[in-house]
């Protein structure tokens, strides 16, 4: 068969699509998660073409892609009211919701189960290409089953070229890994596979949610699978692939001792010290930037396949990074060398965002030392003889007699960003030497930084935790905490990054408006 290559931006190639299947043809499709192969979900001979053409095992299902959420109506026996809850929140977008499929909806498309999944992609090409085709659309993955998910044309193509009638072509994927597939017979819903909607997520619209063990464990011998897909070694290159886990300058340093005939994806901060290790290394973005994982992660998977053993450096797995290790560990097979020996949880965030409290609570309950990285920093100043030194080289004006007057060094780098910046690069190598020292004396800390990741004091983490709250509520915690006027508390806020700087490198988020809790949070690091 010859496979059309058709243009998502034009009308008429998705109208042609859209024919082919109504026809009962097979179609590639751009979705925001990555591309998919669409048949008519409601004909049940379409369906079954695209077991064969992806060689997929029968008993795994397919998920059911709308646009409008009234197909819910025909494909689910009812709508239960914490999905129409879920959608508000998150349709269109990566959300698949498991719930008792309708007579409609053929075996095929479930393979035998009593449940169907459904979501509703939010990329454009795909929503015009169901509406045009006017029937859901059942889609998995555009790859050939076992392969890494296509996250380009150029994928597709490797896989199913002369496999399947057309592939419309929408540019690369936005996200980059599959939807959070959710069961909501369950209750709690429960995660079946994680992916950019997270479970915390999940929990502020619904109050609870969980995740199955099996995702972050693999199943145990004998188990029966809630989700089929969670048997099958997924997302694999053919060589085999290593995951070295643990805080970033920890995996690095490991593998840098490790077989430099392996292919390796690295973070960014290591890539050039990789580079002369290893005969091949691919970027993995930086160590905290979880978008960049989630959109590299099978394309580099594909780039590095072919060439013997595969090295990867795992980003840390809780919170946001969920998905993506979840892909990972099921492309090793579970092989995995870890490389931290101790819990060390790094707590950042604005002035009075709470996250001293939420530090000392969660030194207390999970019985790790706590290390304060300001009154540290403060300590250094006037004891720590290189730092001193350091300092006042830079800084003349605020030293006396190798003595560092802090006041007036804090007013002259708080006029001035480009001297804060340089005060910060002499300062930081001191304060990480001193919390990597305290973190192999105590074995494990909770670190409270306000500047954890500009001092990249986030890499010597297991996890990271950005706290926030309404600036309202930081204001009056400044004010009252520091006894300092409204106008000094206000100066202090606005010279600190928002909550989207944290929000995008930390791996779990807290709010703190009405208060902290840490008992979630310390039941999902004790699990670790
Ligand atoms: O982002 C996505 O979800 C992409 C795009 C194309 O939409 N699709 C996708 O489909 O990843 P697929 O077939 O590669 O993965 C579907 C996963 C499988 O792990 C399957 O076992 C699970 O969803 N699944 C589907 N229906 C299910 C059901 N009724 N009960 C439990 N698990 C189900
Ligand atoms: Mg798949």
């Amino acid at each position: 068969m010859k496979t059309l290559i058709l243009n998502g931006k034009n009308r008429d190639d998705v109208a042609k699509a859209a024919l082919i299947l109504m026809g009962g043809g097979l179609c590639a499709m751009p979705t925001e998660t990555v591309y998919g192969l669409a048949a008519d979900a409601l004909d049940e001979e379409a369906v079954k073409s695209i077991f064969e053409a992806k060689g997929r095992p029968q008993d795994n299902p397919l998920i059911v892609h709308i646009w409008s959420v009234k197909q819910l109506d025909k494909l689910w026996e009812s709508v239960p009211e914490k999905a129409l809850r879920l959608a508000e929140a998150f349709w269109p977008g990566p959300l698949t919701m498991v719930y008792k499929k309708s007579a409609a909806v053929p075996d095929a498309v479930t393979a035998g189960l009593d449940t169907v999944g459904v979501r509703m992609p939010s990329h454009e090409v795909a929503r015009d290409l169901i509406m045009l085709a006017g029937t859901p659309l059942a889609a998995p993955s555009a790859n050939l089953s076992g392969k890494p998910s296509p996250t380009r044309v150029s994928h597709v193509k490797e896989d199913l070229d002369g496999r399947i009638n057309c592939i419309l072509d929408g540019g690369s994927a936005g996200v980059g890994v599959e939807s959070t597939v959710l069961d909501l017979t369950q209750d709690p819903p429960r995660i079946l596979r994680p992916g950019a909607i997270s479970e915390e997520m999940i929990a502020e619209v619904l109050g609870a949610a969980e995740t199955d063990p099996a995702v972050t464990e693999g199943l145990k011998e004998g188990e029966t699978p809630r989700s089929p897909g969670m048997k099958y070694r997924h997302y694999a290159p053919s060589c085999p692939v290593t995951l070295f886990t643990g805080a970033p300058d920890d995996t690095a340093k490991e593998l840098m001792k490790a077989d430099g005939k392996a292919s390796a994806l690295v973070f960014d901060e290591y890539l050039k010290e990789a580079k002369e290790h290893f005969k091949k290394v691919v970027s993995f973005g930086e160590s905290n930037d979880h978008a960049e994982h989630t959109k590299r992660v099978f394309a580099a998977l594909r780039e590095l396949d072919g060439k013997g053993e595969i090295y990867v450096q795992a980003p840390r797995e809780l919170g946001c990074e969920a998905a993506v290790t979840n892909r990972l560990k099921r492309a090793a097979g579970f092989s995995e060398k870890k490389c931290t020996e101790y819990t060390v949880v790094g707590v950042t965030g604005r002035s009075g965002s709470g996250k001293g409290f939420l530090s000392q609570a969660l030194s207390e309950k999970l019985s790790l030392a706590y290390f304060d990285a300001d009154a540290v920093y403060k300590k250094m100043l006037s004891e720590n003889l290189d730092m001193k030194k350091a300092v006042s080289d830079a800084f003349p004006d605020c030293a006396e007699n190798g003595e560092i007057d802090r006041v007036s060094l804090g007013a002259e780098v708080f006029r001035d960003p480009e001297k804060k910046k340089l005060l910060e690069s002499l300062t930081h190598p001191f304060v990480k030497r001193a919390a990597e020292s305290f973190i192999k004396e105590n074995g494990g800390a909770v670190i409270d930084a306000p500047l954890l990741i500009e001092s990249t004091i986030d890499r010597l983490c297991t996890v990271t935790v950005g706290v926030f709250c309404d600036d309202k509520i930081s204001l009056e915690r400044i004010i009252k905490r520091d006894g300092i006027t409204e106008e000094r508390a206000l100066l202090r806020l606005s010279a600190q990054p928002d909550v989207s700087f944290y929000r995008g490198k930390c791996d779990i988020m807290i709010n703190s408006d009405k208060g902290i809790n840490a008992d979630p949070l310390v039941k999902k690091l004790i699990k670790e």
